[in-house]
Formats: C-alpha cells, structure tokens, sequence
C-alpha cells in the first residue's frame, strides 16, 4: 500500500467502526496498546504500563491519550491529530477523566478493548462510574475477519517466505541438531528472506515430543528415526504467516506413513470443503471424518484451524458448534493433527483465505512426507 492508499484504509476502518457502534448502541470505545490499535491508527508497541488510550466516540473524532516520549511516532504513524499528551512526571488519570467529559459520554456503552491491562480498565470504572462496560471486539471482529486485498497481500507474501525456509530446512543437516538450533534456522531464513520478524515462538517438536500439540522448541538433539513438526511464521506489515509441515529424519516406520497420509487427506479434504455461505464447523468437520474413519478419532485434540491476521490467533475460529457462514476474504489456519502418546504426532498446516469458489492456500510446499537428513 502507498502512503495515501494507508490512510485512506485507516480513516475508511474508523469510520465503518463507528457505525458499528451506532448499531449496537456503544458510545465510546477505548483501545489499548495492542492489534485493536494497530488496525484502525496504524501504530503500535509492546503493551506498557504507560497510560496510552484512543478513545473513539460514535461520532466525531477519535482521540489519542499519549506518553509524551510517543508523541511524534503516534503523529508519523497515525493519521490521527487530536493528541493529549501528558508527561511521565504528570499523574495521567487528570487528563483522562478531562478527555473523557470534554467527549461528553460519561453513561451508557463503553466498549474497551479485549486485551487491555486490567490496571487501565479500573481507571476508567473510577472515571467512568456510570458506564457499563463491554469488549471492543463485537465492534471490530465483523471488520478485522474479512481481510481487504492490501491485507491479503501482506499475508500472501508472509507466506511465501516461509515456504522459502522450508525449502533451506530440507537441504539442512537435521540430525545431530537441537530443536532450538532448528528453530534459529527457521527465523533466521524468514527475516533473511524479507520477513519484518517472526509471528510466534517458532515451534519445533521432534521424537516424542512431536506427541505434544503445542511443545516448544527445547534442547532434545533430533536423531535419526524421528518425527519433527515444523510450525512457524513470520510477519510482513503486521500480518502473519503459520505454516506446520511434518518430516522425518532420514528413515519412517510403516505406521508414520500412513498416519502422515491420513492427516494429508484430512487437511486437504477440509480446505476443498471451504467456500462462502458455508459454516466454519462444516471445515472441522470434514477433517475430522477423515480422521475418524481411519480410526484416530480420539486423537485429533484440537479445533482444525484459527482465523489469522494481525493476530496469529483470531476470530473465525474452526471448531464444533461455529456457526459462522464463511465469506469471501475470511482467513483461517486449516491443522489437523493426529497425536499418539508417548510416541509421536503429525500436524499439516496451511493458511488459507476464502474467495468466491473455494478457498487459495497462502503456503504452497508439498503436504508430501519429506524426509530430512
Ligand atoms: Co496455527
């Protein structure tokens, strides 16, 4: 996106945020440091225990209460120009309650954001004593879950360039190496490749612990024999990446084979599942009959996929009981996993986003087992 484009997008996403909250009958919302933010101003950071707010009427404009040290990052990155600015000797909550009346939405709806600080919620209750509060998110989810084409783009290329570390990872020496050596490999191919940074804590689970859905990446050396789930990411302009490709090194049991086919069939029968109009359920259902039928059922212990974006976990989420018709421009992981205790487990995933007929995956590099050496 060129500059005007950027700006253009975000005083488009304030805008269709504050009609939302004209519908749901919310008059202020208030976003913390966090992917919220980053969304409708364009800025963000690590959260920080500085008090630094947009405060977002249902008409009008928003306005930004910030640390006096972000002061000109928020006016370069933001195309937001109503800043109260305060000082690290002042006592912030002055200039919040001031802020909050000159806004004149002291009763009703306040929508705050999902992940922020419980110390800055309870600052607000004091200021804000008849208020009811809600979370931000049923006004910005219906935005942030259909990606616009600049966003699928900056997710596309993340993508690609974590095929391009798959690729260096299967002409690497992989036995005798650490999963924690493994895993520096992954990012350090991303960032070289173009990556801003990486999405998540690379996870790298070899031998047994490749049983253990979520295991991060530890000190086990990967021998000859075992199974390694590779499952990482990267970010291009905010948004992310998050592949799972399952390999073994240099030699497979019979049992590894057909368990890596089975998830194979089940990953790739879901995504032909997806298209708009259907239910995200109807996804995670049609991986999991796969799996079932072959009789692994039981060890399938967890949701087929996450919607993805700014955050590496969001809304639609693909599980049992989601409801949710798909439509054109959602992006979600798509990951079944089958795991055997004790032994072993193998998860393929790819990213996809749905368009008019289907469903174009954002990782490309074969579902094929790939042996490593
Ligand atoms: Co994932």
């Amino acid at each position: 996106m060129q500059g005007g484009e950027v700006e253009e997008a975000l005083q488009d996403r304030i805008a269709r945020a504050q009609a939302q909250m004209r519908t749901t009958d919310v008059n202020l919302m208030v976003l913390s440091l966090g992917s919220n933010l980053k969304y409708l101003t364009g800025f963000s950071d690590e959260p920080g225990e500085r008090l630094l707010l947009l405060l977002v009427p249902r008409e009008g404009d928003p306005v930004f209460l910030v640390p006096e040290l972000y002061e000109d990052q928020v006016r370069r990155a933001s195309r937001i120009g109503n800043l109260r600015v305060w000082k690290d000797e002042d006592d912030p909550r002055t200039l919040l309650g001031q802020t909050i009346a000159s806004l004149g939405v002291g009763k009703g709806d306040v929508a705050v954001d999902d992940s922020m600080w419980a110390t800055f919620l309870l600052e607000l209750q004091t200021v804000l004593p008849k208020a009811t509060f809600s979370g931000a998110s049923r006004i910005l989810v219906p935005l942030r879950m259909e990606k616009s084409a600049s966003e699928v783009r900056a997710m596309e290329e993340a993508g690609a360039i974590a095929d391009q570390a798959f690729e260096e990872i299967l002409t690497h020496k992989v036995s005798g190496t650490s999963e924690l050596e493994l895993a520096r490999v992954l990012q350090d191919s991303m960032l070289a490749h173009g990556a801003d940074a990486v999405a998540f804590e690379t996870l790298i689970a070899s031998g047994p612990n490749s049983a253990l859905p979520h295991h991060r990446a530890g000190r086990r050396t990967i021998a000859p024999g075992d199974v390694v789930i590779l499952d990482y990411g990267c970010r291009v302009r905010g948004y992310c990446s998050d592949v799972s490709r399952t390999v073994v090194c240099q030699t497979a049991s019979d049992e590894i084979r057909q368990v890596h086919a089975i998830v194979q069939e089940a990953q790739e029968e879901a995504v032909r599942k997806v298209k708009p109009g259907v239910e995200a359920e109807a996804v995670d259902r049609a991986a999991r009959a796969v799996i079932s039928q072959a009789g692994y059922g039981e060890r399938f212990v967890h949701r087929t996929g996450h919607g993805i974006g700014l955050d590496v976990h969001e809304p639609p989420y693909i599980v049992k009981g989601n409801h949710l018709k798909l439509r054109e421009g959602m992006t979600f992981s798509v990951e079944p996993g089958i795991y055997l205790r004790r032994d072993w487990g193998i998860r393929i995933e790819d990213v996809v986003v749905v368009t008019d007929t289907g469903a174009r995956p954002m990782t490309r590099s074969t579902h094929e087992q790939r042996v490593v050496q």
